[in-house]
């Protein structure tokens, strides 16, 4: 048998970025013992990198600006794939929350009347970013941290899951180790929030960091738990390109919204070339207006570059692919040109995004008051995850709820920039009240101590398969190459098809790796253990892409470039079958409420 260190919550709540802390800061005033598990240190979480701003309706810019069009505005962005319910209720809460957030410190940005300042993103009608500079994500991770390091929460930092433990069908704790010394811990829990993130690290170019591999998708998967809308992974247009040990970093869509612009190595702004059908109306067609539009001027149109990420980062891919990109392999970003329009540019730009100055200043020796960025798309997100109630975000295994980018359904086949920091708000909160909730309902689980003998053997293997096996990071490398080349940004049947054979050997080779020392401060070993979860995720999101013939949001096939009308009717969705495979079913998207479906009429 081996040896645990023991802990006993109500509610466990799994990853400690916006969407856990927010769980477990509910979950506490509810009045339950609550545990956090950070895998790195508190603080450090992807939240930080949605920098320019959190999306709520304040109509603090524009007071046009309320739920319904909020509501309206996510569930086109989500091309009606998305859940209306949770969209509705996003719509509805992020107000409360944002505000919420402030009264707790954090330093929003100010309109002259000392009001919430809110800028302009893409797909959003009215400006509608509450922000703080370009460091929104990081400033609200700090004031949640602040506030949660007050309240009754056991931290667990520096700790790795591997495992949801069950009783029957309902959920019982989890097993994971801490990755200092190796020792393993036994997490008994009544109710269980996975808050872990995205699958980033699945391939070669992202914007997440080491974290990020799919370890609640997989956990959840692994524990019989339903997953949907798997296919849809956001590349975000505005990643660096260059240096390339830099490339993949985020530069944020908050440059955009201050009215940079998109150029081809010949200077021409491409993304006037080919505006999308359900954005015409509402797109500018010249430069003067969508300036003027960036400014302020309610009657302007939006500029091209604030078309929704799918969009912009297929436009991107295109130029390039033409011949037509920058020398690194991206485009230009250029917020330099505002120089010709504000006389005091320099100040302005430093002022509105300090972080993007420091970064291309110190990370690639660029000006960026004076000269272009050159960027590119990187995987930034995945809409798909866990699928939850809308209203309590209960997953479809009873006492598991799921927050943030690990759950799945607001953001449908594509995802607004700033929903995702009002989303991990909202159902952050609900997560932890409605786990609290359950977990008073609930006797003490039973821990089966012989399943957890056997996850944990499991996890030993790497070390007993002694000098014969390659290290798992050549498999992990291998594995983002793959999924970078053939389930990226354009898919087509006959990649994806390379992509699961690709995938089995992976597998092969995962299930062969051998890794040298003992358990302290092992890096191989973590590696190894995060590489099932990658290869987990990837044959998901690949079959998920296979089954969706048409291109949607996220998901474009190069074989069916349209989007067809019978496949916005529901959701793929993933289960763990008897033998371990992969199943793949279509489930109807339940009908709007008809006084939903009015909204949406109306802001068409
Ligand atoms: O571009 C950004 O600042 C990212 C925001 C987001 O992903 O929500």
């Amino acid at each position: 048998m081996a040896e645990y260190q023991r802990h006993e919550h109500d509610v466990l709540v799994i990853g400690a970025g916006g969407a856990g802390l927010r769980a477990a800061i509910e979950a506490a005033n509810s009045g339950a013992s609550v545990g956090l598990i950070c895998k790195s240190l508190l603080g450090k979480a992807h939240t930080v990198m949605a920098e320019g701003g959190v999306a709520a309706a304040l109509g603090n810019v524009d007071d046009r600006d309320n739920w319904k069009v909020h509501f309206a505005d996510t569930m086109r962005g989500g091309q009606y794939l998305n859940n209306w319910r949770m969209a509705e209720i996003h719509a509805k809460e992020a107000p409360d929350r944002v505000r919420e957030l402030e009264a707790l410190g954090a330093v929003f940005d100010r309109t002259a009347d000392g009001r919430i300042l809110q800028r302009n993103f893409g797909g959003h009608k009215y400006p509608r970013l509450a922000h703080v500079g370009d460091r929104t994500g990081l400033e609200i991770i700090r004031t949640l941290q602040d506030h949660a390091v007050h309240q009754p929460i056991d931290v667990h930092m520096e700790c790795t899951i591997v495992s949801l433990l069950k009783d029957g069908s309902r959920i019982a704790g989890a097993l994971g180790y801490d990755r200092d010394r190796g020792r393993f811990k036994l997490f008994a829990a009544k109710a269980v929030v996975l808050a872990t993130g995205g699958i980033g690290r699945a391939f070669s170019v992202t914007s997440n960091s080491w974290e990020y591999t799919g370890d609640g998708q997989a956990l959840a998967y692994n524990a019989g738990a339903a997953l949907q809308d798997m296919e849809f992974v956001q590349f975000h247009p505005t990643g660096m390109v260059w240096p390339p040990s830099v490339r993949g970093i985020l530069v944020t869509e908050g440059v955009r919204g201050e009215g940079g612009i998109l150029v081809n190595k010949e200077g021409r702004r491409f993304m006037f070339d080919d505006i999308p059908e359900n954005y015409r109306g509402q797109t500018a067609d010249n430069e003067e207006e969508g300036w003027r539009y960036t400014q302020g001027d309610k009657n302007a149109r939006r500029p091209p570059e604030l078309l929704t990420r799918d969009h912009v980062a297929r436009a991107i891919m295109n130029e390039v692919r033409a011949g037509r990109g920058s020398p690194h392999g991206g485009v230009f970003l250029d917020i330099s040109w505002i120089r010709a329009k504000l006389s005091n540019a320099e100040e302005h730009i430093k002022k509105k995004l300090p972080s993007m100055y420091h970064q291309f200043k110190q990370l690639a020796d660029i000006d960026i008051t004076k000269e272009p960025m050159e960027v590119g798309p990187t995987t930034h997100y995945v809409m798909g995850g866990i699928r939850v109630d809308g209203d309590t975000q209960m997953s479809t295994v009873p006492g598991l709820f799921a927050a943030g980018e690990v759950g799945a359904g607001l953001h449908g086949a594509n995802r607004l920039g700033g929903n995702s920091l009002s989303d991990l708000l909202v159902f952050g909160m609900r997560a932890g009240k409605y786990a609290a909730e359950f977990a008073v309902r609930q006797s003490t689980p039973r821990l089966d101590v012989q399943q957890a003998d056997a996850i944990v053997r499991a996890a030993l293997e790497p070390f007993d398969r002694k000098g014969g096996g390659e290290g798992p990071y050549q498999v992990e490398h291998d594995l983002q190459t793959m999924m970078q080349e053939l389930v990226g940004i354009v898919r087509r049947e006959d990649e994806i098809r390379r992509a699961l054979d690709a995938l089995k050997t992976l597998k092969e080779r995962a299930r062969k790796v051998s890794v040298a020392g003992n358990r302290e401060y092992n890096p191989g070993w973590h590696t190894a253990l995060d590489l099932q979860n990658l290869l987990t995720v990837s044959e998901i999101v690949a079959r998920a892409a296979l089954e969706r013939r048409e291109s949607r949001g996220g998901h474009f096939r190069d074989d069916f470039p349209e989007k067809d009308p019978s496949f916005g009717k529901f959701n793929i969705v993933i289960r763990r079958g008897p033998n371990g495979e992969v199943q793949v079913t279509r489930e109807p998207i339940p009908e709007m409420r008809e006084d939903l479906k009015l909204i949406i009429e109306e802001n068409k």
